[in-house]
Order: C-alpha cells, then sequence, then structure tokens
C-alpha cells in the first residue's frame, strides 16, 4: 500500500508539474484559490484509489468526503491533498506537493509528500521509520528556541484573525528564523527531516496534515495541539516539532 501510494504522489507530482504555469485559476473564496490542476490531481489520485482499493473510504479536499461503495462501511480512509500550496503554485513559486495519508480505524497508517519540483518523495508507514528518497530520516536535534528554524502557516480566513500576527512576532522574537513556506504539507515534511525545528498553524484541514503528522511521528518527532493534548487530525491547530523545542514554542502559544 506504501509502495501504491508513493506511486499515484509521483504521477500526480508530475501532473502538477507539466501544467505549472498553465492551469487556470479560480477563487474559493476571497483570497482562497483553487487551479485546474488541483481537479485533475485529485481526479487522477481517487481513478487510482477506486481501481485498487473500491471498497476504501476517500476524504479528499475539492470533493469532499467520497462516497463509493462499501466506503462507509471500510475502516480504511485515503485523506488527500491532491495540490498543497495552491497560491504558490498559482504565481509559479515552485514550493508546492501532493499529500496522501491512509488511515485505518482513525489511525495513521501511511503517509507520502511528494515535492515534484525537487523530486523529493517523503514516507512513512506506521512503525517502521520515515524516508526522504528511501533514505532514513529523523528530526533534529537542536534544543534551544534562540537556535531553532521554525515555520508556520496562515490560514485563508487570516484577515479576520489578528492573533495570527501575535504568535508570528513572538516566534520571531524568540527563535533564530522564522519562515512561511505555504505549503503545510512540506512544512511539517521538513520538521521531520530536520530542516525546521518546529512548526504551527491554527487553521489546518485533515488533508494538510495527515501525511506529515504521521512523517514526524515516524522520525522520532512529537505532534500535539497547541494545549499539548495529542493531535487530533480533524481539529485546526496544530504544534509539531523535533521534541526538544516542543515545550518551549507551548510556551510561546500560552
Ligand atoms: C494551504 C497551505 C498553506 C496553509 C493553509 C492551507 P492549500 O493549503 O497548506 O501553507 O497555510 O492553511 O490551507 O490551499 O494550498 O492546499
Ligand atoms: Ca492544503
Ligand atoms: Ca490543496
Amino acid at each position: 500500500m506504501l509502495n501504491f501510494a508513493i506511486q499515484i504522489a509521483r504521477d500526480a507530482g508530475s501532473l502538477l508539474l507539466q501544467r505549472l504555469g498553465a492551469a487556470r485559476v479560480s477563487n474559493k473564496g476571497d483570497i482562497d484559490l483553487v487551479t485546474e490542476a488541483d481537479i485533475a490531481s485529485e481526479e487522477l489520485i481517487i481513478e487510482r484509489i477506486r481501481s485498487h482499493y473500491p471498497q476504501h473510504g476517500i476524504l479528499a479536499e475539492e470533493s469532499g468526503e467520497a462516497v463509493s461503495v462499501g466506503a462507509s462501511r471500510s475502516e480504511w480512509k485515503w485523506i488527500i491533498d491532491p495540490l498543497d500550496g495552491t497560491t504558490n503554485y498559482a504565481h509559479g513559486y515552485p514550493c508546492f506537493c501532493v499529500s496522501i495519508g491512509v488511515a485505518r480505524a482513525g489511525v495513521l497508517e501511511i503517509g507520502v509528500v511528494y515535492d515534484p519540483t525537487r523530486n523529493e518523495m517523503f514516507a512513512a508507514e506506521r512503525g517502521q521509520g520515515a524516508t526522504l528518497n528511501d533514505r532514513k530520516i529523523h528530526v533534529s536535534d537542536v534544543e534551544e528556541l534562540n537556535s531553532a528554524m521554525l515555520c508556520t502557516g496562515f490560514p485563508y480566513n487570516v484577515r479576520e484573525r489578528p492573533d495570527f500576527a501575535r504568535d508570528f512576532a513572538n516566534f520571531t522574537m524568540r527563535a533564530q528564523a522564522v519562515r512561511r513556506d505555504g505549503s503545510a504539507a512540506i512544512d511539517l515534511a521538513y520538521v521531520a527531516c530536520g530542516r525546521f525545528d518546529g512548526f504551527w498553524e491554527d487553521g489546518l484541514n485533515p488533508w494538510d496534515m495527515a501525511a506529515g503528522v504521521l512523517l514526524i511521528k515516524e522520525a522520532g518527532g512529537r505532534v500535539t495541539d497547541f494545549g499539548n493534548e495529542p493531535l487530533d487530525i480533524y481539529t485546526k491547530k496544530v504544534l509539531a516539532s523535533n521534541g526538544l523545542v516542543h515545550d518551549a514554542m507551548l510556551g510561546v502559544l500560552r
């Protein structure tokens, strides 16, 4: 199943690259975009899952909860973001990916994040560790916020949420650096492989984080909500880190 997920993510990623710069863009909300590539990528992924695992449930960003024969009874669910980083994609800024997570009875079993512009495939299976292009990855060993490179994201209702600016300012004053890349799935994958030491965002959806959360757990990191409770991917607030700077990050968010 992991190899199957990897293959679909690779094919969907190639589709995104092929259409980069050519895909028509429309608005879902004020600043929330969708492109033809989001839709085409999602169709490719869903079609492949349907033909291979017709009984499995699917939750995908653009089409929501897919109802297929038997899906309501299946304990398996594929949680898909066909293009994470749509705003970047629409502007030709090369930071976007395909994110595919698979849960069984609510437990994440498989996570794949594929960045086609760098040809980077992040993959994890529960209990088997995490890899980047087939090499084992691990979270960083940075212990102090003062030496930490952090990342965050702003959800589409940012204009109604001045608290984002407050958290951003507070982390900027405490960390070595703070980045805002525009693809939550890549941000989480980067925590898993040690490029970032921590990540926080309030406003994520399950398809943004399902794969990335498993990558981080399997790479030895920690993922909670802002109150240090175990993360439920159906709630919005995510704090992810190498584990070592987690308490300090919780302190800043409090
Ligand atoms: C968005 C990106 C962004 C994050 C937003 C997400 P999309 O996903 O992951 O980094 O800040 O909260 O909605 O719309 O590009 O798939
Ligand atoms: Ca997304
Ligand atoms: Ca998306």
